[in-house]
Formats: structure tokens, C-alpha cells, sequence
């Protein structure tokens, strides 16, 4: 009823603005992610405030010029992949707006590059990827501050806050990069560059404060009358249940779905939102928090001689230490600072070693192979239940994209988890979330949240063709992008590019994909099993040897999907296409680049890659 109710005033509400004015509105909101289309109907509330009743749409219009050349005192402008830079950055503009600045958020790529010497104050919050580069949705901006275009900033401040992992070598690269070309544009840096580790908060927290309490000097100091409110609504939550307060799901199915005998174990996972009011579109992501499995727990206890029983107070938040190691605390992720501190415990000259800056790819390959029990068992040492409390990195949710259409399983959500499971030293390890998952039994319970991705989206406009790129478990955003195409029933075709080791275990939902072929909801669907030959055999391969058709359909206007790993599949992908336009399109280099680019800012080159 309330649905039905909103629609209706919204189709009241639209007869009444002109037809023409309803085709500009629609190509203005058509791409545009939630916190823009948010901040739009905060200006457009702004301008009617500043309209009295009754006033034409001319006498309003004449209102607009003065509030877009306002002067922007202070833009938080985020860039990141997996959502951590963007909450960051969603945090600090809402301290900064409930102490009455008038702040705006604007994600990277949304981001006009030519407002920047119109700033006077600008924070950037940044995450670093692959190997020491740009999120996808600040590749663009980037580009244009190391370019040859970038202006001169001799009026702005500035300060940045970089988002990492110090294990890579590159930490916190692009931030410092960003950091230091603004200052050699001429701009001011207000405050020291942050550089943020896993343990996100602990430096976050403390810059974003600083940032704060910068922001009111700096903005007083250029503008005393700055105004004490901004016209800049919240921008709208998922639903009720968040990140900081999930949604606890029933799970009711666990299904592998890779067969006996294949080197994988991925599994089918649906879980029940009923209850929860949470809603989500295809190509978002699943926030899970994970329980750390009991053996591991022991496990950790017994090689510290700790009891588990003992109650640990840290930051005045008490528990067992079970629980505290259980449910708060990293035990499958190492993080350098615990390294260090470890080492120095240990007094091993050998982790020592390996955390020399020299050492950098071996200090990563420890990291990625070694969790905290290994390191624990190699290199023994005594910690208090308190210190390591303080010392491990706070758990953090893992992310899985979703592989269902809500408009087709309604009260449920569907997952595609690669189960990583194997023997290190002759010990059992798992990873905490897709351990936890394949071993969560049906009717157990799960906490979840919707981590929204407007960047991977559908076309708004059915009839367009998509062709989406999906090995492994990359297959899992393209199960929801058939769902919701076959409901929509536009008349769109649909291209689906598919990867596993082997066709007789690794065909991951194959029945559903020969039925959606039959049924014509899949147009075309090309596989490259990697290892059922001598050769290796790639999706890249199959799309090379379709060059010909795939460029057409590009240019027809097509959407180009690509999810799954970033370290070697994704990039290979994009120098693949690069490759497609150079000899399906006759383009250089650079204007491959440069079209790849456009197709990319345009949203018809979209990534989900991890
Ligand atoms: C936006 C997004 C979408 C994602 N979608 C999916 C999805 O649909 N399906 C999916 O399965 N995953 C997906 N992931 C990855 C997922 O979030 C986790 O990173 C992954 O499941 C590993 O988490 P874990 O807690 O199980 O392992 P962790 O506890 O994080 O890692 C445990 C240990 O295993 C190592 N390790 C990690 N991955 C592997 C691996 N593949 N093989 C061997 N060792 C490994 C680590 O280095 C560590 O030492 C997605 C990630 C993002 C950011
Ligand atoms: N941290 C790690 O050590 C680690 C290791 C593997 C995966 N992962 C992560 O786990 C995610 C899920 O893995 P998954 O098991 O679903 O799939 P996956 O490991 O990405 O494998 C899927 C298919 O892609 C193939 N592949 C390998 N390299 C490729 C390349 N350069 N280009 C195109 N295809 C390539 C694989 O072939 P072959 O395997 O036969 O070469 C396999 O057939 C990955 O996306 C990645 O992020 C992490
Ligand atoms: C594939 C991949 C590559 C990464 N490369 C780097 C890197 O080179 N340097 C770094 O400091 N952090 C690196 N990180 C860590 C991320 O920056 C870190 O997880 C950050 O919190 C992500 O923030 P985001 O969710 O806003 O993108 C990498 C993470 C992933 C998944």
C-alpha cells in the first residue's frame, strides 16, 4: 500500500512538470548512484525554499545560476573499490555536517575535475589497488592531477587520508601520490597525510577529528558569515539494518555446487531476509561477518597458554577472551604492525628480517600464506590476554557479490562462495568468512548487510545488449543480471563468458545457464575451462576469438561487465578489449585507451573485482 501510494504521487507529481522537462530529468538521474540523486533533491529542495508559493518554473529557474556558482567551501571526495574508503569518507561528512559546516560528498569519478580550483577546501579519501594503483572510480581523476592539465591550485587546502594494506609494497601509494602532486600544484596541505592500515579506525578516526577541527578554522577564517547549515540531505541507508548493526538471516541452503573430485569446494549459499525490510539490486554485495571456527580459537589459546575463560577489558568493552578472539579479532590476516610487535617478542631475527622494506614480496607471500596460528607455532612467544586483544586487527565483514534478482527470489538473497580450505604445515586452515559459511548449517543464523555498488549496474534501458565477463566465482553478479533481465523482459541480448578449471566439476550453475540459453534468456554463452587441455585456456581467449562480434556489440552500445580476481584475470581482460579495439576498430594505443576510458566513464565498462 505505502508502494503504491509513493508511485502514485510521484506519477502525480510528474504530470505536472512538462514532458520535454521529464526527458531532461530522466537523462539527468539516469546513471547516478544514490548519494548524488540524494543531493539533488536536496538542491532542488534548496531552490523551491528559496521559491515563494506558487512562484513558475521560469522565476525558479532564474534562482539557479546564483546557487550553482555559490563558492563550495569544503568537498569530501572519495575513491574506492570494496566500499571501506567510502565509508570512511561518508563518516567525516557527517560529523562535518552535524557541526553545521556545509560540506558535500562526491564520489571520484562524479567528480568535475574543473570545480577543483574553484575549492577552498578539499579532503580526499583514497584506497590503494593492485599494485600501487587507483580504485576504478578514481582511475579518471588520477589521470587528470598527474596530467599536463592540471591546474595550478594556489587557493585551495587540502589534506588526504590514504586506505591500505601495509603488507603490499606500495602502501597507501596512490594517496601519497595524490598528496604529494597536490602540493606541487601549489595547494596548501592543511594537515599531514593519513595513512590507514587494515586496522582502518585507528588512524581514520583520529584524521577525520583533526580534519574537523581543521575545517572550522580554515573556513572561518576565509568566510566568518559561513553558514551554520547545509541544504545537503543525509544521504538514504540501505535499510534498517546496516554494517554496525546486521541483520542476523537464516541460512537456508548450502549447497556445493563444484563436484567431488574438483580442486575446489564453491559453494550455493541462500539466505532468508524475511523480516528484515532489506532490499538490494543486482550488482551489490553482501556484507557477512564471520565467526572464527572453535579449533582455531583452541588452537590459538593453547599455543599462548591462555585461558579462554579469562574476561579481557579493552576499551572499556569487556568478554570472555574466547569471544574477544572468536568474533572481534583477525586470526587468518596479519598485519605488519603485529608482526613487528611479534618479532620483537620473539626475538626473531628472521620475521625481523622479513619486515625489512627491502623484503617486501617475500614479507607478502608470508602474509598470504601464513595465518596467526603458523606464525604462533614458528616463532613462539608470551603475550598477556590484553595485549593481544589490542595487538590483533578488529574482524572485519568480508563481501560477496550477490548472485540473485530480488525481483525474482524476493525475501532471500544468494551467494557463490569459493570455500578456501587447505593444509599449511601439516595444519588444517580456512578462511574466517567462507569457512564460516560452508559451515554454517541450515537454519543457523548469519549476520549480514547490503554493501550497495552503484557502479556495477544494469542498463536503465532494457533494449541495450550486455556481455558480461565472469570467471570463478566472478560468475555470481551475472546469476542476478539474468534473473532480473529475464523479469524485466527487455528486448537486450545477453552475452555470458564463463572460466573454471575443469567442464565435469567446475561448471558452476550449468543447468541454470543451458536453461536460460533454451529459454532465450541467455543469447550467448562462451566457456574456457582452463585446464581439460594442455594449454591454458582463458576467457580472453574465447573473447579474442569472437573479436569481431564482440566489438560490434560494443559499439551497438552494449555494457561490458567484468567480476572476479583483480590480480591477474581483470587485468588481463582489459588488455584484452585494449587489444579488440586496437584490431577490430583499427585504433592506436592510445585511442584504444582513450575509448576504453570513455566506455568506462560512460558506466558501460563496469568492474567487480577482488
Ligand atoms: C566486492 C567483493 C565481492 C566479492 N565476491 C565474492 C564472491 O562472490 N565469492 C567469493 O567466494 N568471494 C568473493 N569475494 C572475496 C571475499 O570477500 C573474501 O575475500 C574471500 O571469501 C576470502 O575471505 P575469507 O574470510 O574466507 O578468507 P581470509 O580469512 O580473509 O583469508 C584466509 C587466508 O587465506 C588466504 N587466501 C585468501 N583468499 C585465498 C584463496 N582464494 N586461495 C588461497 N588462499 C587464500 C589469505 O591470504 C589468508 O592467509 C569478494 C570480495 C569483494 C571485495
Ligand atoms: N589469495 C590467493 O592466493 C588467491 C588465489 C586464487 C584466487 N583468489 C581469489 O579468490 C577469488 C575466487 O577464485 P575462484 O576460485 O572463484 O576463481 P579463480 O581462481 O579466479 O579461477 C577461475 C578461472 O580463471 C582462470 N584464470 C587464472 N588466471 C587467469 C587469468 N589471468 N585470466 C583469466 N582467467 C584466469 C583459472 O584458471 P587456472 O586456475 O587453471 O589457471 C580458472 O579457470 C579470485 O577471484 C581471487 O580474488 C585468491
Ligand atoms: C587486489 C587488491 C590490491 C591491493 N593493493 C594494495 C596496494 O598496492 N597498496 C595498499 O596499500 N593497499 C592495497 N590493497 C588494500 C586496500 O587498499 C585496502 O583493503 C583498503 O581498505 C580498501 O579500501 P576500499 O574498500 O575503499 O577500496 C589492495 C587490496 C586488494 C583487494
Amino acid at each position: 500500500m505505502g508502494a503504491y501510494l509513493f508511485m502514485k504521487s510521484v506519477m502525480l507529481a510528474l504530470s505536472q512538470i512538462p514532458e520535454s522537462k521529464q526527458v531532461l530529468l530522466k537523462q539527468l538521474t539516469e546513471d547516478l548512484d544514490t548519494q548524488s540523486l540524494s543531493w539533488l533533491s536536496g538542491y532542488f529542495a534548496g531552490l523551491a525554499s528559496r521559491a515563494p508559493t506558487g512562484q513558475t518554473a521560469q522565476k525558479i529557474a532564474s534562482v539557479a545560476p546564483a546557487v550553482a556558482a555559490a563558492p563550495r567551501p569544503l568537498t569530501v571526495l572519495y575513491g574506492s573499490q570494496t566500499g571501506n574508503a567510502k565509508r570512511v569518507a561518508e563518516a567525516l561528512y557527517e560529523q562535518l555536517r552535524s557541526t553545521g559546516l556545509a560540506a558535500r560528498i562526491v564520489r571520484a569519478d562524479r567528480y568535475t575535475t574543473r570545480e577543483l580550483k574553484d575549492e577552498q577546501l578539499l579532503y580526499v579519501v583514497i584506497s590503494t589497488q593492485g599494485d600501487g594503483e587507483a580504485p576504478d572510480d578514481a582511475i579518471g581523476l588520477v589521470e587528470f592531477l598527474h596530467s599536463r592539465r592540471a591546474p595550478k591550485l594556489p587557493s585551495l587546502n587540502y589534506a588526504v587520508l590514504g586506505l591500505g594494506d601495509s603488507s603490499y609494497p606500495d602502501f597507501c601509494g596512490i594517496a601519497r601520490r595524490i598528496d604529494e602532486r597536490l602540493a606541487e600544484l601549489g595547494a596548501t596541505r592543511i594537515h599531514d597525510l593519513g595513512t590507514a592500515d587494515l586496522d582502518i579506525d585507528t588512524i581514520a578516526k583520529p584524521w577525520s577529528q583533526k580534519a574537523l577541527e581543521q575545517a572550522r578554522a580554515v573556513l572561518q577564517q576565509n568566510d566568518p558569515q559561513q553558514p551554520s547549515a547545509s541544504i545537503t540531505p543525509l544521504h538514504p541507508k540501505t535499510g534498517r539494518f546496516t554494517r554496525e548493526a546486521p541483520f542476523e538471516a537464516e541460512l537456508l541452503l548450502n549447497q556445493p555446487i563444484t563436484a567431488p573430485g574438483s580442486d575446489k569446494d564453491i559453494r550455493h549459499i541462500e539466505l532468508s531476509l524475511d523480516g528484515s525490510q532489506l532490499t538490494y539490486q543486482p550488482g551489490d554485495a553482501l556484507g557477512i561477518w564471520p565467526v572464527q571456527s572453535d579449533a582455531l580459537v583452541a588452537e590459538v589459546l593453547e599455543l599462548l597458554a591462555l585461558d579462554g575463560e579469562k574476561p579481557v577489558s579493552v576499551n572499556d568493552i569487556e568478554h570472555p577472551l574466547k569471544v574477544w578472539l572468536g568474533s572481534h579479532r583477525e586470526l587468518t590476516q596479519l598485519t605488519r604492525p603485529f608482526l613487528q610487535a611479534h618479532a620483537e617478542r620473539a626475538k626473531s631475527a628472521e620475521l625481523s628480517q622479513l619486515l625489512q622494506p627491502d623484503q617486501s614480496d617475500s614479507f607478502r607471500k608470508f602474509v598470504s600464506t601464513h595465518q596467526l596460528a603458523d606464525v604462533l607455532r614458528k616463532y613462539p612467544a608470551a603475550w598477556s590476554a590484553e595485549e593481544l586483544i589490542q595487538g590483533l586487527r578488529p574482524l572485519a565483514p568480508r563481501l560477496y557479490s550477490i548472485a540473485s534478482s530480488q525481483s525474482v527470489v524476493e525475501d532471500e538473497v544468494h551467494l557463490t562462495v569459493a570455500n578456501i580450505d587447505y593444509e599449511f604445515e601439516g595444519h588444517s586452515r580456512s578462511g574466517a568468512a567462507s569457512g564460516f559459511l560452508s559451515r554454517t548449517a541450515e537454519g543457523e543464523r548469519v549476520r549480514i548487510f547490503v554493501e550497495e555498488n552503484s557502479r556495477f549496474r544494469l542498463p536503465v534501458d532494457t533494449s541495450r545488449d550486455v556481455i558480461m565477463i565472469g570467471p570463478g566465482t566472478g560468475v555470481a553478479p551475472f546469476r542476478a543480471f539474468v534473473q532480473e533481465r529475464a523479469n524485466q523482459g527487455g528486448k537486450g541480448r545477453n552475452w555470458l563468458f564463463f572460466g573454471n578449471p575443469h567442464f565435469d566439476s567446475d561448471f558452476l550453475y550449468q543447468t541454470e545457464w543451458q536453461a536460460a540459453l533454451r529459454d532465450g534468456q541467455l543469447d550467448r554463452l562462451d566457456l574456457a575451462f582452463s585446464r581439460d587441455q594442455e594449454q591454458k585456456l582463458y576467457v580472453q581467449d574465447r573473447m579474442l576469438e569472437h573479436a569481431s562480434d564482440l566489438f560490434e556489440w560494443i559499439q551497438a552500445g552494449a555494457y561490458v561487465y567484468v567480476c572476479g580476481d583483480a590480480n591477474r584475470m581483470a587485468k588481463d581482460v582489459h588488455a584484452t578489449l585494449l587489444r579488440i579495439a586496437q584490431q577490430e576498430g583499427r585504433l592506436d594505443p592510445a585511442q584504444s585507451k582513450h575509448w576504453l576510458d570513455e566506455l568506462a566513464t560512460q558506466g558501460r565498462y563496469a568492474r567487480d573485482v577482488y
